[in-house]
């Protein structure tokens, strides 16, 4: 019996995507986004995305069965995230796979987003690429979310090792944007500006890494406290009538960020022995990010994968091979009856 062929569907946040897989072969990824109807109010705006994935979803359908070449008779299931994210945008998309389901009548498989971060990088895009192999550590870091994963099993033992406790960090890089002026989103704004500024210029706070809070938050993060502490910063230069030197600020914010989230990311591998670290989120595209990853797992001897930028940030192929996983593994669908649920756990 042949891979079985997946269609998958995103909705969760700002990004309407809808993947074609067959088994871990990538056949198609459609991507439309609501970012730019976003920037005006300097973040993701829960009704707006939900109304752009209405819109969105018939025209990204159809380009990804021309790109795949596949009609949906030929499909074996469809697979759609059912949480978390948000409400109403999740909400869309599930709708639609049911109604794909019952009236093509194939089965449909409801999916965990941050799961289907981790599966995304079984997915063979025809380039060398060696399978990924479990257990491993996963951190997810996007403008929704930021979450510290351990994966014994991709189908059948994910475990949440933590997460943030207020502000996403891709949410922290838009919000600093805006305190510096810089537009929407932010975060590839602030990588720019970085790249001219010295990282050490202002020792910026790194969220609950202090003895008392490593206790209880060993792998959680928090970034709402360093957001301030810019705010303050740059607040305080203005009053004194100081130029604000944006590059600095910006780089020195950026390494406290990829200090926190790459130290407890190699923490969580060194502690459950685990020698493998993948990445996953839109903030991976984040310059010194990935720098901090490669050299510190290097050290450590850990294994890091970063699965191709596409694939990293919101999209319906990673929920297509998370499905088409489910399906080898033997999974039965999960019918119809389920709802969208924002705080889905793993
Ligand atoms: O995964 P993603 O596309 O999906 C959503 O969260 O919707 O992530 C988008 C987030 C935004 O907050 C954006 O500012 C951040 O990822 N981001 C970055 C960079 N590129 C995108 N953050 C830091 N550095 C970057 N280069
Ligand atoms: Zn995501």
């Amino acid at each position: 019996r042949s891979a079985p062929l997946v269609l998958g569907i995103e909705t969760s946040c700002d990004e309407t995507g809808i993947g074609i897989v067959r088994g871990d072969t990538l056949l198609a990824n459609a991507i439309a986004s609501s970012m730019d109807e976003h920037a005006r109010y300097g973040g993701v705006v829960p009704e707006v995305a939900a109304r752009a994935h209405v819109e969105a979803l018939r025209p990204t359908l159809d380009r990804a069965l021309a790109d795949a070449g596949v009609a949906y008779d030929d499909l074996d299931a469809i697979a759609v995230t059912s949480g978390p994210g948000l409400s109403g945008a999740l909400m869309v998309g599930v709708s639609a796979a049911k109604a794909l389901a019952i009236s093509l009548d194939k089965p449909l498989y409801a999916v965990n987003h941050l799961v289907g971060h981790v599966g995304a990088d079984v997915l063979r895009t025809g380039d060398e690429h060696d399978p990924i192999e479990f257990p491993t550590v996963a951190l997810l870091v996007s403008g929704g979310h930021t979450s510290l994963l351990l994966a014994r099993d991709l189908v059948s033992d994910v475990e949440l090792l933590g997460e943030t406790i207020d502000d996403a960090a891709g949410e922290a890089f838009d919000k600093v944007a805006r305190v510096l002026g810089l537009p929407y989103p932010g975060g590839p704004q602030i990588d720019r500006v970085a790249a001219s500024g010295n990282p050490k210029a202002i020792r910026f706070p790194r969220g609950l890494t202090l003895p008392k809070d490593m206790a209880k938050h060993r792998y959680d993060f928090s970034f709402s406290g360093l957001k301030t502490a810019v705010a303050r910063w740059v607040e305080r230069a203005q009053d004194a009538g100081e130029e604000v030197p944006v590059a600095d600020v910006a780089a020195s914010f950026r390494e406290a960020v990829a200090d926190v989230l790459i130290g407890k990311a190699i923490a969580a591998c060194r502690d459950t022995g685990v020698p493998r670290l993948l990445l996953g989120g839109g903030v991976v595209a984040n310059a010194r990010v990935r720098e901090l990853a490669v050299e510190r797992a290097a050290a450590a001897g850990i294994e890091l994968r970063i699965p191709p930028l596409s694939l990293c940030t919101d999209n319906g192929a990673m929920i297509a091979a998370l499905g088409a996983q489910l399906i080898m593994a033997g999974y039965k669908p999960s019918g119809v009856g389920f709802g969208a649920d924002s705080t889905l756990p793993v």
